[in-house]
């Protein structure tokens, strides 16, 4: 079986269709002009950019990066150029890149949401992900993600003003019971729910004992939570009808195929891009082996195809 011969291709509602379910997760691709010189970044389903506010925000004061067994902690804190310089200068670029642009949005209130997601679709993206999971700002993030009744304002507010664009909502693992809150946006009209950010932690240096990261507390990703997030991803799809997208510790084409069986129709990959940034692309073609492999041409065929029962 041949790359051509496979279809790869998945549907976000019935807004967005993508030509093969592997994305990169906000925050590990830049705006994505930064990736196009590792790989062509039109391969790809489609690219998460990282977060915008609505005014530019230097982040977190360093370090606000470590290293981990099996992955890393970041407390960046949504450093970003802000909503203007987003829309005059990265998106153009992104836009040019071929492929899906999708922007990943977040506010301090749901004004500033609405705002933005305005602004955004009047710039063009093809979706918006709602952050309402970055466990490193005080005001908005995941304030939004954590309560049921803010979440589902702000998905409610969101929906009402945007039309175009595809609305992604991007869950916290630590919003419980996370089934409620997928079927919360789903009710209120979102596409598709993304998940999970990372997972707050930290880390300490014994020598020093100083906390790693200067704010001590960031989020935990990479492969250390993929199998925290198989779990909520396989228990939200069961929850709702709307597509999930799996993000959490994806590395390899079987990792990949992992949230697929659980549930996925589309995956995010985010930490493995500082191991290797042609990672997305290595995803997607450990997607293609295991198709070719297991006589498989149709993606849809694995999409919550996991069989009960240990092998
Ligand atoms: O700190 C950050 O910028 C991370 C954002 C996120 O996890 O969504």
């Amino acid at each position: 079986m041949s790359g051509s011969e496979l279809n790869l291709s998945v549907n976000i509602g019935q807004k967005l269709s993508l030509k093969n379910p592997v994305m990169t997760a906000s925050g590990t691709c830049g705006y994505g002009a930064e990736v196009a010189r590792f790989y062509d970044p039109a391969r790809l389903g489609a690219l998460v950019l990282k977060g915008i506010s609505l005014a530019p925000w230097p982040g977190n004061p360093c370090p606000r990066i470590t290293e981990t067994a099996c992955g890393m902690i970041n407390s960046i804190g949504l450093q970003n150029v802000g909503l203007k310089a987003f829309i005059k200068e990265k998106l153009p670029v992104a836009k040019s890149l071929g492929s899906p642009i999708i922007a990943n949005i977040l506010g301090g209130s749901v004004r500033e949401y609405v705002k933005i997601a305005r602004a955004l679709e009047e710039a063009g993206v093809d979706a918006i992900e709602l952050n309402v999971s970055c466990p490193n700002v005080k005001k908005g993030g995941i304030a939004f993600g954590l309560d049921i009744k803010s979440f589902t304002k702000l998905i409610k507010a969101v929906r009402k003003d945007i039309s175009g664009p595809a609305i992604i909502v991007k869950l916290s693992p630590g919003a419980q019971p996370i089934e409620a809150f997928a079927r919360a946006a789903q009710e209120e009209g979102a596409d598709a729910v993304s998940l999970i950010n990372t997972v707050p932690a930290m880390a300490i240096d014994a020598d020093s004992r100083r906390p790693l990261i200067q704010n001590i507390v960031g989020g935990l990703s990479g492969p250390a939570i993929k199998p925290i997030a198989l779990w909520l991803v396989y228990k939200t799809s069961k929850a709702v009808t709307i597509p999930v997208i799996g993000i959490g510790g994806i590395r390899t084409g079987r990792d990949a195929i992992e949230f697929i069986l659980a549930g996925a129709s589309a995956v995010q990959v985010g930490t493995a891009s500082f191991v290797d940034p042609a990672a997305p692309v290595r995803v997607l073609e450990g997607i293609e082996g295991y198709m070719r492999e297991k006589g498989i041409k149709d993606i849809s065929a694995l999409v919550g195809g996991l069989v009960t029962g240990c092998s």
